[in-house]
Parts: structure tokens; C-alpha cells; sequence
């Protein structure tokens, strides 16, 4: 395989794969039952040991940290009460700071997850906001009184269900949560709110870390005159939330003007990279606008595209192709399967497919997210083919942001796809030492035969396939960032796609189901490709692209000129 040259100007986020974890349940260093940053930082050689060019560790170059910061844990960290603190549940600062520099020796990067759409209500800033209309921080939250002949100010409702304003006896006064009742939002349109934040911004970057993932980050504005947002024309989404168009209260232009803002203080610090969760209804234009005008906004929006895909290659490769079209020159696009607010893309998959066998559809996926044109972001465990655990008892569900929300419209539990990493067949699956604690989440019962000490051993387990496609593509300047180019245009069966530079071409074909002729009815030489990494084909052998592609085959093929 040839060592393909970095593009010289590509930065580490385009170039990288990025690996987010749930540090409730990734590991648990102190033996309590619950995931922490110690644990963390002991599991740091799995996930790179700093040595690039052999496959001994998975390979990924950048961790996603879900929140750490001090919280009441309603919503899991998604409910901040200490921007400056890390939450005595996952540590200490120094224990981040370790972290950080243990990271960073073995060339990973650390991104934080930046909660600032919302604070806990337990955030000093919104119990002084309660105490009254003259308190000092009176107007850093969205404070409104019912509208004339009305219960509440406006129609605006909340995520998890039901109206999006509770009422604050404290204060007299209704404020506006755009998730749960304890999760108030910020009041963006005060410059002292903003001033805050970006002291915030700033500590974290001082500190070293490499970039920041905001959360919610299409929400921050709001309409300043509290406008009723207009009903879609016969909806009937059983979340109510999704029967409005948020006019009003999402994708403000401000909202732009924040995110710019934001932006600019990362660019002071030089390399760092600012991702977003940019969900308009999955519109996936409105997204992409979030790069700005001069890619002055965010480096990586999130969009959901394979999130929301049923597992259909006519379908996934539309996606792809909209994607391409619309992301202009200088942007670079961002994927991801699975993330800790959706169920795992193997649960969601398997059983709309016509393929039972989750390990072929693992291995198809894997291909799919590390070969299109963009930054692929893992979920922790999707190396492994975790699936959601369907079977936690209700007293053990930990996503009480939704289960207190409890309206008929809230959305189910999220817990089934943040159970324990499965580390080894030992008790919690090796998640945690502790002899008499629970696991802060019941690890899946599965665990006995799928763990990563198992698949470590086993060449053709999903992780080692994992671990190879990441090494593949490490060592391949087309997959990190040549052009994407289909050969099938209305696919039905199976994708086959080109990624291409000056230098190299490579072929990916994925065959979603029963045995398919090769159809590759472009220019391309038939002879002598070298087998990159598939299910069928030793790796280096040199095969003609005539034949058919077998059952649920995946086959990446090299050309160097
Ligand atoms: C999006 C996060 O991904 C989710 O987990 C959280 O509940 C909401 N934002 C509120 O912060």
C-alpha cells in the first residue's frame, strides 16, 4: 500500500476520524459503576497508541467528549450548572488536564461538547435570573408573561413534549425551554449572556482543547417579539414539536451572527475546529448554510442524513449526492451513523433491511461512513457492532430529561444506545472494576461474546474490519480527501462509487443484497485493481473488476498512476 502525502492544505479535522464518546459509560476508572475521565484516559491505547503507520490500536484522531461539566444529570450533562468545573462524577480539572496531554502525546485531539442553548436550572445565573424582575441577571433567560386572553406567551413548545414554557412562581413569570422544564434557555440577544460564553469559550481553549462540538447550536436566537409559530399544513407528528415551523424559534439570522462570533474566537487560537448540531427538521440546505458565507461559521455542521436513512442504497447514495452539490468549494462535509440521541444504526438497520446478518450490514455501514467525501464521527462501541439495549427495566433509565417530560407526545427513552462499552466477557463487561456497584446503565447481555478483547482476536470480527478500513484510509489521499463520483446513478441493489486525486484512484462497491454483476459502465480500466480491504478478497491481491459481486460483498479497489 502506498504512504499517500498529506494535501498540504488540509487541516487535522478533514483529514481525521473522529470518535465521540459517552463518558458515563465508555469506562470507569474509579470502580463506582459510572464512566469517568480516568477510565477514559486508561482506554486511550485502544483507541490510538500514537503509532500511525501500524494498525495496532483502532487509529482515530480526534475524541468527542458528550458533556463533563458540573451537572445535575437530568439531562446527562446536556444540563449545565458549571461551565468552568468538570463534574465530580467524571473527575477533576487536573484529571482533565492529564487527559488532555495524554491525548495529545498519542495525537488525539479533544473536542468538548458546549452546552450554551440551555443551563441547568440549577446554574447560579438562572437561580438569580428567578429571583425576581430586578435581580442583576433578570433578562438572561427568556422571561415572558401570558399573552392577553391567553395561558402562556406563545405556542412555542418543547422537544421532549408538551408547551415549552413553565411557569416560575419564584419570579411570577414564564420562562422558555426549548428541551426539558430544568434545561432554561439562555437569552442570546444580551450582550452579557454573549460575553459570558465567550469567556467560557475561551478558558476551555486556553486550556488546550482542540475545538468544540455546540450543542443545539440552531437554537440560540430567538424571535424578540415571542411570535407564534404557524402550524404545518395537516401535521400529524406524534411529537407536537414537530408540527410547527420553527420560524420563530430556530435558525434565526442572529443565530448566524452568534455562531460567527463564536467562530472568530476559535480562529484566534489557531487550529481548532467548531462543529455543530445544525438540526432544521433535517433540511439539509439550511445546514449547510451553517458553514457561512466565507466558511466563517462552523467547519463541520451536523446533519442527519444516514441517521434518518432506511438502509437502501438508492436512498443513502440521494443523500450523498445532495450533499456533494450543495457543499461548496472550501467547505468540507461531516458524517456520522450513530450518535447518543439515536437508537444504533445496527438496531435501526437490521430490521428494515433485507439482510439479517448484522455483521455483513456492520461492515457495509463502516465502508459507507469511512469512504464518502467527508469527516466520519464514530459513536463509541459502533466499532464493535453494539446494538441497543432493549431491555433496560424502567427503573433503571437514566434519560430523565425525557422520561420526566412524560406528555404523551415525549419522545421514547434514549438509554438502549448509551449502555456500558463492552471491554471483555468479566462482570459489566469490564466497563467497571466495582464488585457491589450497578453499571450506571445495564450493560447488553450480549457482552460475553461481543467485547473488544473477543474481536481483538478475531480477524474477521467489525472491529478488526474497523480497524483496517481506518488504516486503509489513513494510508489513501483519495479516501481522505479525493473527489466522490458515482458509476451507478439510480442504484437499487448495490453503491459503487469512485474517490479519486491526481495520484490515486480507488473503487468502493457495496452490495446491500443478493448476488450482482459488476455494473461498471464507465471508462474505467477493467484490469489489475488492488484489493485495498474486503470481505471476499485478500488484501493486496490484484483483481479485473469482471464478475459479480457476491451477497452483501464489500470491495475496496486501488489504481496508482
Ligand atoms: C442535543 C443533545 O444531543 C441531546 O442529548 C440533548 O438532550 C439536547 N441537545 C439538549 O441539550
Amino acid at each position: 500500500m502506498t504512504r499517500a502525502t498529506k494535501k498540504p492544505d488540509s487541516k487535522w479535522w478533514e483529514d481525521g476520524v473522529i470518535y465521540q464518546i459517552y463518558p458515563l459509560t465508555f469506562a470507569d476508572g474509579n470502580g463506582d459503576g459510572t464512566g469517568d475521565l480516568r477510565g477514559i484516559i486508561q482506554r486511550l491505547d485502544y483507541l490510538n497508541d500514537g503509532n500511525s503507520e501500524q494498525d495496532t490500536s483502532l487509529g482515530i484522531d480526534a475524541i468527542w467528549l458528550s458533556p463533563i461539566n458540573n451537572s445535575p444529570m437530568v439531562d446527562n450533562g446536556y444540563d449545565v450548572s458549571d461551565y468552568t468545573d468538570i463534574c465530580p462524577t467524571f473527575g477533576s480539572l487536573e484529571d482533565f488536564d492529564e487527559l488532555l496531554e495524554k491525548a495529545h502525546q498519542r495525537g488525539i485531539k479533544i473536542i468538548l461538547d458546549l452546552v450554551v442553548n440551555h443551563t441547568s436550572n440549577q446554574h447560579p445565573w438562572f437561580v438569580e435570573s428567578s429571583s425576581g424582575k430586578d435581580s442583576e441577571k433578570a433578562d438572561w433567560y427568556l422571561w415572558q408573561d401570558p399573552l392577553e386572553g391567553r395561558d402562556l406567551p406563545n405556542n412555542w413548545q418543547s422537544y421532549f413534549g408538551g408547551t415549552g414554557w413553565t411557569h416560575s412562581e419564584e419570579r411570577g413569570q414564564f420562562y422558555y425551554h426549548t428541551f426539558n422544564e430544568n434545561q432554561p434557555d439562555l437569552n442570546w440577544h444580551n450582550p452579557k449572556v454573549r460575553e459570558a460564553i465567550y469567556n467560557i469559550i475561551r478558558m476551555w481553549l486556553e486550556r488546550g482543547v482542540d475545538g468544540f462540538r455546540l450543542d443545539a447550536s440552531s437554537s440560540y436566537s430567538k424571535d424578540p417579539y415571542f411570535r407564534d409559530n404557524p402550524l404545518k399544513y395537516g401535521a400529524t407528528d406524534k411529537n407536537d414539536y414537530n408540527n410547527y415551523h420553527h420560524l420563530y424559534d430556530k435558525n434565526l439570522p442572529e443565530n448566524h451572527q452568534i455562531i460567527k462570533e463564536i467562530r472568530a474566537i476559535l480562529d484566534e487560537y489557531g487550529d481548532r475546529v467548531l462543529i455543530g448540531e445544525t438540526f432544521i427538521d433535517n433540511r439539509l440546505y439550511d445546514s449547510l448554510v451553517f458553514h457561512g458565507e466565507k466558511n466563517n461559521e462552523l467547519h463541520l455542521p451536523l446533519n442527519f442524513e444516514f441517521s434518518f436513512s432506511p438502509w437502501y442504497p438508492g436512498y443513502i447514495q440521494r443523500e450523498i449526492e445532495k450533499k456533494e452539490k450543495l457543499t461548496e468549494t472550501g467547505n468540507w462535509p461531516c458524517y456520522f451513523l450513530d450518535n447518543h440521541d439515536l437508537p444504533r444504526h445496527l438496531s435501526r438497520w437490521v430490521e428494515c433491511s433485507l439482510c439479517v446478518d448484522s455483521e455483513a450490514i456492520a461492515k457495509a455501514s463502516a465502508t459507507l461512513l469511512l469512504t464518502v467525501r467527508g469527516t466520519p464521527i464514530l459513536y463509541y462501541g459502533q466499532e464493535l457492532g453494539m446494538v441497543d439495549n432493549t431491555d433496560i427495566p424502567p427503573e433503571r433509565l437514566q434519560d430523565r430529561a425525557v422520561v420526566m417530560s412524560n406528555t404523551k407526545e415525549t419522545p421514547p427513552p434514549r438509554d438502549g444506545a448509551r449502555t456500558p462499552m463492552q471491554w471483555d466477557d468479566s462482570p459489566h463487561a469490564g466497563f467497571s472494576f466495582g464488585k457491589d456497584v450497578e453499571a450506571w446503565l445495564p450493560v447488553h447481555s450480549n457482552y460475553p461474546d461481543l467485547n473488544v478483547e473477543a474481536a481483538l482476536q478475531d480477524p474477521d470480527s467489525i472491529l478488526t474490519f474497523y480497524k483496517r478500513l481506518i488504516h486503509v484510509r489513513k494510508h489513501s489521499e483519495a479516501l481522505r480527501w479525493g473527489r466522490w463520483h458515482t458509476l451507478i446513478h439510480y442504484p437499487h441493489e448495490e453503491l459503487a462509487y469512485v474517490r479519486e486525486t491526481e495520484n490515486e484512484t480507488v473503487l468502493v462497491m457495496i452490495n446491500f443484497a443478493f448476488e450482482q454483476p459488476f455494473v461498471i459502465d464507465v471508462p474505467l480500466d477493467r484490469e489489475a485493481w488492488t484489493v485495498l480491504l474486503s470481505t471476499v478478497y485478500e488484501t493486496d491481491k490484484v483483481i479485473d473488476l469482471n464478475g459479480t459481486l457476491e451477497p452483501f460483498e464489500v470491495t475496496i479497489v486501488q489504481k496508482t498512476r
